[in-house]
Order: structure tokens, then C-alpha cells, then sequence
């Protein structure tokens, strides 16, 4: 077998993104688009081609975190709406003037600058103004915008296209602080209507809003976790009918027959109970295959879960095959999304991991190549 690329990969499956996103689509209500959330790399699932598959299936509004994640797609000639939601730093107003990037507002000094910089080139450049419903993160509270609310009506450079605030808690559905986020996010939109300002878009639910809290005002949902086929919550595992996007891949670099007792890995923390058949595959902590999965994590194989045995190195694994029969080098184990109808989802990670299926698909390393798989 020859490998012109690493025998490590990561499959990213469009078919799956496109039901993930029916998914979305069918939760919206009829006067609701998707404002599909492709930072941080589409969460690690590469923001590009994620992007562009999104375009193909119809959507036309994106968010990322950053400017330099906006200007990866503007250099890819994406030229659809696309909001910034992590502000506007000092120097980079040129930049989203040049590119037609939306900045998020999030505080009364930025609006200052943006304004000044447009007004010097004469040009108009559109906002989304964030308000801070009861995240506690950003944005403006009732108070700061009730005071800038008439200065900001007076700026010529700055459009308020749209209104926004993020959930805290949508992910817990027993929980009241949407319903009080829900009615604080109401009250800031009457307050900037009173003021003679009535923004073309608004929006406040993530996935986990989408999926379980309506907002009849609002012309757009920023999912994010759910398109990439991750639960928003625990809550959500009956409610959603979700797809893996990403299937985390491996070929077996060495099988090796070791005798019981033999310490596997640094530490010695595995020791082979009876004697035993080991493969080798060569990813590791620095491809996104967490440390913490060492003795614990498991890979798919012929159908069957195998298990992950002793300390995760950081360009190598080893697997307990003794279970499997014929096995040979080059076969493929899948370590994350599904194969054969069996499944360690983004969410299983998380669990062991103690943490959310959104930190693992970000941290599948950059050394992982993506190979995507066209919509059926
Ligand atoms: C402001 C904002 N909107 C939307 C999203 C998407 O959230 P989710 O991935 O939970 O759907 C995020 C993600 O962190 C966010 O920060």
C-alpha cells in the first residue's frame, strides 16, 4: 500500500452536513434563515469547503469569529453576507470596509472608530448591534444602550442591520434564564424601535435555542454545534435527529504480537493481562487525539469497538485487536463518527473527556488532513 498522504485523515461527509442542516432548516420558522456558524474552522471541519457545500445546499448567511477567519473565505471569492461576532479591533477597520464584512458591535468606543474610518471614505458600513440579554460575556447592557442609543441613530457610516444577544442556558430546557434572556432581548429591540431604528435582521438562538425555544421576531438562527452534526446539550439526544460530519480515520502502521505482562506505552499504566494482539495507528495528542482517552478511548474496526490500551503518545496509539480476526496492516480504523453502523460520536468523547463535543472537533489538529465526501 502507498501513502502519498498521511494514513491518518479525517472524512468530512457533506451528505450529513446537508441533513444536519434540514434539521436546522425545519426548526426555523417561515420567516427564518439560517445564519450558518462556520468559525473556528468550521468548527475543525475547514471552513471553505464547508462554506461552499453550505452555498451549494442555499444558504447565503454566514458568521465566523475573527477577521482573519472572514478574510480565509473573501480570499476564497465567498462574497455572501458575513458577520464578524468577534468584533472589530483597533486597526482592522480598513480591512472590513475593503471586504464587506459585517463587524458585530459590541461596545460604544468600536462604534466610534468604524464610524470615523467609513465616514472618511465616505462609505456606509454595516453593523450588527449585540446586546448583553443575560449572557454576562458582551455586548450592551439596557443602561449603556438606552445612553448611546441617539448618538449612535446619528452616526452617517455605521447601518444597524442587525440586532442580536446570545443564550447562556438554552442548552438546559427547565432552565428560566432564557425566558428571562428571551424577555430582556425584547425589551432592547423595543428600545432601539423607539428609537426610530428598525434593524432588517434579528437574531438570538444557537442550536440549543433553535431546538427548543421559539423566537417569532427573529429573521435569522446562528446554529453552529448541530450542522456539524454535535448535540447542543444533553437535553437535546431525543429531540434531534443528527448525523456525524466528521469521521476521524486511521490505518494500522505495525500489528504487533506482544506476550501477557508486556508494559504497552510510557508509564507502563497498560500491562498485557494475557498475550495479546496490538496495532499501532499513528495519530496521537497532537492530531486532536486526547491524552485523557489513554487506556479509555476505543476505535471501530470490522464492525466491533476495540479498545484504546495504555497512554495516548503524541504521534501514536495502540489498539487491542486480539478480538478482531484478520486483521492486517493498512486496515482502517475509524476512532471518531461512525463505520459499519456503529458509532463513537463527538459527544461520547466529550463525556469522557468532560467537556463539549465543540472543543473536540476544534482541537482535531491541523496536521489531520480533511478529505470530504461529496453530497449524495
Ligand atoms: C455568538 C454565537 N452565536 C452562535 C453560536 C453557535 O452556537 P452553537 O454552536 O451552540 O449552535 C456561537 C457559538 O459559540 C456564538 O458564539
Amino acid at each position: 500500500m502507498n501513502y502519498p498522504s498521511r494514513p491518518t485523515w479525517a472524512e468530512i461527509d457533506l451528505s450529513a452536513l446537508h441533513h444536519n442542516l434540514q434539521q436546522a432548516i425545519n426548526l426555523c420558522s417561515a420567516n427564518q434563515r439560517i445564519l450558518a456558524v462556520v468559525k473556528a474552522d468550521a468548527y475543525g471541519h475547514g471552513a471553505v469547503p464547508v462554506t461552499q457545500a453550505l452555498q451549494s445546499f442555499g444558504i447565503s448567511d454566514f458568521a465566523v469569529a475573527t477577521l482573519e477567519e472572514a478574510l480565509e473565505l473573501r480570499h476564497a471569492e465567498m462574497t455572501d453576507k458575513l458577520l464578524v461576532l468577534g468584533s472589530c479591533f483597533p486597526g482592522q477597520e480598513g480591512a472590513f470596509l475593503q471586504h464587506n464584512l459585517m463587524p458585530t458591535l459590541l461596545d460604544k468606543d468600536t462604534a466610534l472608530r468604524l464610524n470615523a474610518a467609513a465616514v472618511k471614505q465616505q462609505r456606509q458600513l454595516k453593523i450588527h448591534l449585540k446586546v448583553d440579554s443575560g449572557m454576562g460575556r458582551v455586548g450592551f447592557l439596557p443602561g449603556e444602550l438606552r445612553e448611546f442609543l441617539p448618538q449612535l441613530r446619528q452616526f452617517d457610516g455605521l447601518v444597524i442591520e442587525g440586532f442580536m444577544s446570545h443564550l447562556a442556558c438554552a442548552d438546559e430546557l427547565d432552565s428560566t434564564v432564557t425566558t428571562d434572556q428571551q424577555a430582556q432581548f425584547l425589551t432592547m429591540l423595543q428600545m432601539v424601535r423607539e428609537a426610530g431604528v428598525e434593524p432588517r435582521e434579528i437574531h438570538l438562538n444557537n442550536s440549543a435555542g433553535l431546538s427548543g425555544w421559539e423566537c417569532p421576531e427573529c429573521t435569522l438562527s446562528r446554529p453552529g454545534i448541530m450542522l456539524y452534526g454535535g448535540l447542543p446539550g444533553s437535553d437535546f439526544a431525543s429531540k434531534l435527529d443528527l448525523q456525524p460530519v466528521m469521521h476521524l480515520q486511521s490505518r494500522i502502521a505495525q500489528l504487533r504480537q506482544l506476550p501477557a505482562g508486556s508494559g504497552i506505552s510510557y508509564g507502563h499504566c497498560y500491562h498485557a493481562p494475557a498475550d495479546m494482539r496490538v496495532a499501532v495507528l499513528p495519530i496521537g495528542y497532537a492530531d486532536g487525539y486526547n491524552r485523557l482517552l489513554s487506556n479509555c478511548g476505543q476505535g471501530i474496526l470490522r464492525g466491533q469497538k476495540i479498545p484504546v490500551i495504555g497512554r495516548v503518545c503524541m504521534d501514536w496509539i495502540m489498539l487491542d485487536v486480539s478480538a478482531v480476526t484478520d486483521v492486517a496492516v493498512g486496515d482502517c480504523v475509524t476512532l471518531l463518527g461512525s463505520a459499519e453502523g456503529v458509532s463513537i460520536l463527538g459527544d461520547d468523547w466529550a463525556e469522557q473527556l468532560n467537556t463539549i463535543s465543540y472543543e473536540v472537533f476544534c482541537r482535531i489538529g491541523s496536521r489531520v488532513p480533511r478529505r470530504y465526501l461529496p453530497k449524495k
